[in-house]
């Protein structure tokens, strides 16, 4: 009871603390909701295949994914497309030079993503697990064992958190953005409402985009995570039935002298 409480107090602590810290340095990182959130949470294979498209038709334009091997697009947990359709998809990326007959030649499957086209547009792969959306409070990091990390997170307030407002710095220009640390990103607004077509009818407002595309992005930095809150469910599972176990046996072993009467 007295956990409960406590837990719960730095429960509230840490949420009313949070929009104070948002305010600093970091930048306000918005809480969506993602189904792979929780010991339980698994990835949603729809959703990564809509990031998987917001990506293809918009992301990597500038960004790429160099740590990602095609082929694990089939894998099961991610987004699992039919083997054809992941050959398809390799063909459709640009060429890339065969590290053994020094030639140009179509991707397939076994190849990785290109690497970012864009020369200061950081490599997407394991940007989730780079980035962190939540702290505190008072960098005691309690706040992101109730709300997570918060890499997916942050990485779809940036796509939706941008206010709008634009400057020019030694030739650069620079958008105002309310979850980049500083305030000013060099990356233009890159989602518009409707920009891309979903085939399974899903909303494609900007917002579900960003959603759907940091999804997609959690997905390429941690694509065994489902197999690893399985193993951790079992690993805590056997320790219960093994803790009881040694209870019985201490409990059976000292039976017969915890028994007895001191001064019978
Ligand atoms: C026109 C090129 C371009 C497109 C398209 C683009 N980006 Fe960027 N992106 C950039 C550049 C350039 C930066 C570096 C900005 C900076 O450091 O100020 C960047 C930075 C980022 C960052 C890093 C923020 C950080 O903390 O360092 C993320 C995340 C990101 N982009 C995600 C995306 C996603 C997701 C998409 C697709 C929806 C996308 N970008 C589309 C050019 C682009």
């Amino acid at each position: 009871m007295i956990r409960k409480l406590t837990l719960s107090a730095l429960a509230a602590l840490s949420l009313t603390a949070a929009p104070a810290l948002a305010a600093g340095v970091t930048g306000h990182v918005e809480d969506f909701a993602f189904s792979f959130e929780g010991p339980f949470g698994t990835y949603d294979q729809m959703q990564l295949q809509r990031g998987l498209q917001v990506y293809t038709e918009v992301c990597s334009a500038c960004h790429g994914l160099k740590f990602v091997p095609i082929r694990s697009l089939a894998d099961p947990g991610g987004p699992q497309l039919p083997a054809d359709q992941v050959r398809a998809y390799a063909a459709t990326l640009n060429d890339i030079t065969d590290k053994e007959t020094g030639e140009d030649r179509p991707r397939v499957p076994t190849d990785h993503f290109p690497a970012s086209g864009l020369a200061n547009a950081p490599d997407l792969s394991l940007m989730a697990k780079a980035r962190s959306g939540f702290h505190g409070p008072y960098g005691l990091g309690i706040n992101q064992f109730f709300r997570g990390i918060g890499g997916p997170e942050y990485i779809a307030s940036i796509l939706t958190g941008y206010t709008g407002e634009e400057k020019e710095e030694a030739g650069t220009t620079f958008y105002a953005n309310t979850a980049f640390p500083g305030g000013w990103i060099a990356m233009g607004p890159p989602l518009a409402d409707g920009q891309v077509e979903y085939a399974d009818g899903h909303s494609n407002t900007a917002h579900h985009m960003a959603e759907d595309v940091s999804a997609f992005l959690m997905w390429t930095a941690e694509p065994k995570m489902m197999a690893r809150k399985q193993a951790g469910f079992t690993a805590v599972i056997f320790l219960i039935v093994l803790t009881s176990l040694l209870y019985l046996t201490n409990k059976k072993l000292w039976s017969g002298i915890k028994g007895r009467k001191l001064h019978a």
